[in-house]
């Protein structure tokens, strides 16, 4: 087992608290909600790698009006979201699967540090995958890491690699941006690190 999930296992409560803490130090996942809410009015939001549900939560408080639904391929996604279960539900299930479902586009989808998880060879796929789940003239975002030099880029490649046990890989914002097509529309840094970067694209 990864040492992220094996080292969880045995935290009980202090689970959410320690998982917030580990994820502050490298992104500030309010920041994020709230730089997307402002830019992005949704009524509809799909979160695609939506892991634990720690981004939902934030993106259900900052868009009070919206329903979320979050996918993921682990076992159980959302298990530590504690936000409003009114308007939030998660499934287990890739998102090409999940475009075969023929779901109703959403207003909205966020992709928040998963490419980089996803094997190079399969990136485009799921990247085509979040631009067919967008609504014509709806937005998507991906927010990354930017790889560069120094020790701050080294603590996050080691954590990530080392806590999921994924075989992880950066994207440049460049290298990104070559990947998609469509109108890019705002381009932001995140707190506590430029690192973080976050694109967002209307789809045409
Ligand atoms: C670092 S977590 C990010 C979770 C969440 N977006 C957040 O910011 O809290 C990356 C997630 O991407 C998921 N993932 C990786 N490849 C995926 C794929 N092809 N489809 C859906 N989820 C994927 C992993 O299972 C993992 O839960």
């Amino acid at each position: 087992m990864p040492l992220g999930p094996a080292v969880r296992t045995r935290l009980g409560r202090l689970e959410i608290p320690a998982a917030d803490a580990y994820r502050s130090l490298f992104l500030n996942l309010d920041d994020c909600a709230a730089v997307l809410a402002s830019a992005f009015p949704a009524k509809r939001i799909l979160e695609v790698g939506c892991g634990d549900g720690s981004a939902a939560q934030r993106l259900l408080e900052r868009y009070p009006d919206a329903e979320y639904t979050g996918i993921d391929v682990s076992a159980e996604p959302g298990r530590l979201f504690r936000g409003d279960a009114a308007r939030a539900r998660f499934a287990g299930i890739d998102s090409t699967s999940f475009r075969a479902t023929e779901p109703e586009p959403f207003d909205l989808v966020v992709v928040v540090d998963v490419i980089h998880h996803v094997p190079p060879e399969h990136r485009d796929a799921v990247l085509a995958d979040v631009r067919a789940l967008t609504a014509p003239g709806g937005h998507y975002a991906i927010k990354e890491w930017e790889p560069t030099r120094g020790p701050v880029h080294l603590a996050c490649h080691l954590a990530d690699r080392y806590i999921t046990g994924d075989r992880i890989s950066h994207v440049t914002p460049a290298a990104m941006k070559a990947r998609l097509a469509d109108e890019l529309v705002l381009e932001a840094r995140i707190p506590p690190h430029r690192n973080n970067y976050l694109l967002g694209y209307r789809r045409t």
